[in-house]
C-alpha cells in the first residue's frame, strides 16, 4: 500500500468513500480543494492496486495536530489502510515537533474508536449533542512520546 498527498485527480474518489458511510460527515469534492488554500492542511491518500483506497486530512497547528476526517472505502476495510494512514500522520507531527493529537468521533463509533484506542489514542473529553444535534462527540487525544519528537 502506498501513502501519498493527495490530488486534485483524488477528490471523486474521496467523495465515493465518503458516501458509501452514511452518516458520516461528508466534505465533498469541494472541501476537500478548499483544503489547498489551507497552509496547515494535508491530506494523504492511501492507494492500492491503483485504486484509491482511503484518506486523512490534518492540520498541522504546531504544538497540536488535529485530525479532521479519516476513511476508507468498504472494499478495503480491517486491512490496515486507516492504521497507515495514522502512522504517516504520526510521522508529519513527530517532524514538525507536534506534542499532541486530537480529534473528535462520534461516541457510537465503535470501529473507529477501537482503531484510535490502538493507535495510542485516549477519550480526554465528551461534547454532547456534537452530531446533527444527537449523538455526542468523544475528544480523544495521543500526547507524542518525547523521543519521537527528537
Ligand atoms: C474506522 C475506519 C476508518 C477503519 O478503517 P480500516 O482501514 O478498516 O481500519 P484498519 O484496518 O486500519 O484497522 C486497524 C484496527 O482498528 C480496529 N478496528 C478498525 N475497524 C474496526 C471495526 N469496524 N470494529 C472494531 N475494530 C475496528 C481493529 O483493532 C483493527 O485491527 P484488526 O483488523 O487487526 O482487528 C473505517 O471503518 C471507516 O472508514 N469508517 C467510516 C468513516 C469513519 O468512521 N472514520 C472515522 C472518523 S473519526
Amino acid at each position: 500500500m502506498l501513502i501519498r498527498r493527495a490530488k486534485k485527480e483524488d477528490y471523486a474518489a474521496f467523495a465515493a468513500i465518503e458516501t458509501a458511510h452514511p452518516g458520516y460527515p461528508a466534505w465533498g469534492q469541494n472541501g476537500f480543494e478548499a483544503e489547498e488554500k489551507n497552509r496547515h492542511s494535508v491530506t494523504l491518500a492511501a492507494e492500492e492496486g491503483g485504486a484509491v483506497a482511503g484518506f486523512i486530512n490534518f492540520w498541522i497547528l504546531r504544538p497540536q495536530v488535529q485530525l479532521n476526517t479519516l476513511a476508507v472505502g468498504k472494499d478495503f476495510l480491517r486491512r490496515g489502510t486507516a492504521s497507515a494512514l495514522i502512522g504517516k500522520m504520526l510521522e508529519y507531527a513527530a517532524k514538525n515537533l507536534c506534542r499532541e493529537i486530537d480529534l473528535e468521533v462520534n461516541e457510537n463509533n465503535a470501529g473507529a474508536i477501537a482503531l484510535y484506542r490502538r493507535r495510542g489514542f485516549e477519550v480526554v473529553g465528551k461534547r454532547p449533542k456534537f452530531y446533527n444535534n444527537t449523538d455526542a462527540a468523544l475528544l480523544m487525544r495521543r500526547v507524542m512520546p518525547v523521543e519521537d519528537t527528537l
